[in-house]
């Protein structure tokens, strides 16, 4: 089998394709045949030598892989040859609060998913939706989970509250659709005209564009009638409009913070957050627990995630080198 190894810090040109022999899955593992990958910019950051958590040099790089169970060790009751399924990308994390005792990563401190054959834990594998493709089940583990927790780990979005997301990244996108799902009023932002139709396309009830006003929490204020949102989604780490865009009692989830540290962003004051009466959270993905309660409504809803482009394996760097251009809508998934 075929697996990508990370050099720490040596970028999308350190990636090395090594062979391996088939590898057996012990007791209490399974044995999988990944089938997609979701590439984000959590990749690149991992590659690049910029990642806040501990990368091991060498490992098998990639977070986010699903593929087919093919075998299982002894003592496996969960799962089975011929299951669907999708690595947790904190395989230690089962339930309740992160702490650092779950650190360890796919593809940054553990081998990851970027491999044709992977062994994991049977608790660190769960079922996908039936009606998703693998191409669609892998924009999952890292970028919908991730979104599912900031809009339902913290204060619960419930039916009928509003939801602001930023930016057509990965997250917001997965924000936009799990939040409609929820049954949710959503307002996105966008620079991009084009991108603001496909917001609408998604079901975002109003796009503001933050191009054209750096104070656009006012508009935000303004679509609200004064009052703001209940949840801030907020992956770019603009938090100072991000807070001022909170009702009272709101929450904004901050979940990155790169695109605001270039757009050289206000920073937070602590007078703002009193004003606001908002809380601010930060989170890591989500625990397995909360993956198969988002996987649960995935189904009921019959959401499909947005694919912009898929590549095969064996194009993996270009994968990676179209996805740094910044050009897409929606996940970049690489196909076995
Ligand atoms: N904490 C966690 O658990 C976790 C999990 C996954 C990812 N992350 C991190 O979260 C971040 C999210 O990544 P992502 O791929 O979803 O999206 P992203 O790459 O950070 O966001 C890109 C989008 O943000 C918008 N944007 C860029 N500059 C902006 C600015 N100055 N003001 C407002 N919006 C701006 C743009 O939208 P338009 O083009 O529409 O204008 C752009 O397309 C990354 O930093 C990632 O590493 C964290």
């Amino acid at each position: 089998m075929k697996s990508y190894h990370l050099t720490a810090g040596g970028g999308i040109e350190g990636l090395q394709v090594r062979n391996h022999p088939d590898p057996t899955p012990g007791p209490g593992q399974v044995l999988v045949s990944i089938r997609a990958n979701g590439l984000s910019l959590r990749e690149l950051k991992v590659l690049d030598g910029q990642y806040p958590l501990p990368i091991t040099d060498g490992v098998v790089a990639g977070c986010e892989g699903v593929g087919e169970v093919v075998a299982v060790g002894t003592g496996v009751r969960r799962t089975k040859v011929g299951d669907r399924v999708a690595a947790t990308v904190f395989p230690h994390w089962l339930d309740g609060p992160f702490t650092l005792l779950y650190a360890d990563q796919l593809g940054s401190s553990l081998d990851g998913m970027f491999t044709e054959l992977a062994v994991l834990d049977e608790l660190a594998v769960v079922a996908i939706p039936e009606h998703l493709s693998y191409d669609e089940a892998a924009a999952l583990p890292l970028i919908a989970l991730t979104a599912w927790n900031a809009l339902t780990g913290g204060r619960g979005l419930q039916a009928g509250e509003s939801v602001l997301t930023l930016g057509t990244g990965a997250v917001s996108l997965a924000a936009v659709q799990l939040a409609k799902l929820a049954g949710a009023e959503v307002i996105a932002t966008s620079s991009s005209p084009a991108k603001a139709d496909r917001l609408k396309a998604l079901g975002a009830d109003a796009v503001i564009d933050y191009s054209q006003n750096p104070s656009w929490s006012d508009e935000v204020r303004a679509v609200t009638k004064g009052r703001g949102v209940d949840h801030v989604i907020d992956p770019v780490g603009i938090i100072d409009q991000s807070v001022r865009s909170a009702a009272i009692g709101g929450e904004v989830t901050l979940i990155g913070a790169s695109q605001g540290q270039q757009a050289k962003a206000e920073p937070l004051a602590a007078a703002t957050i009193f004003q606001t009466g908002a809380a601010v959270r930060t989170i890591a993905v989500g625990n397995r627990a909360q993956f198969l309660e988002m996987n649960r409504a995935i189904a009921v809803g019959n959401l499909h995630p947005v694919i912009d482009r898929t590549f095969n394996f064996s194009e993996l760097p270009e994968a990676l080198t179209y996805y740094r251009q910044g050009k897409f809508f929606g996940r970049v998934i690489v196909s076995h």
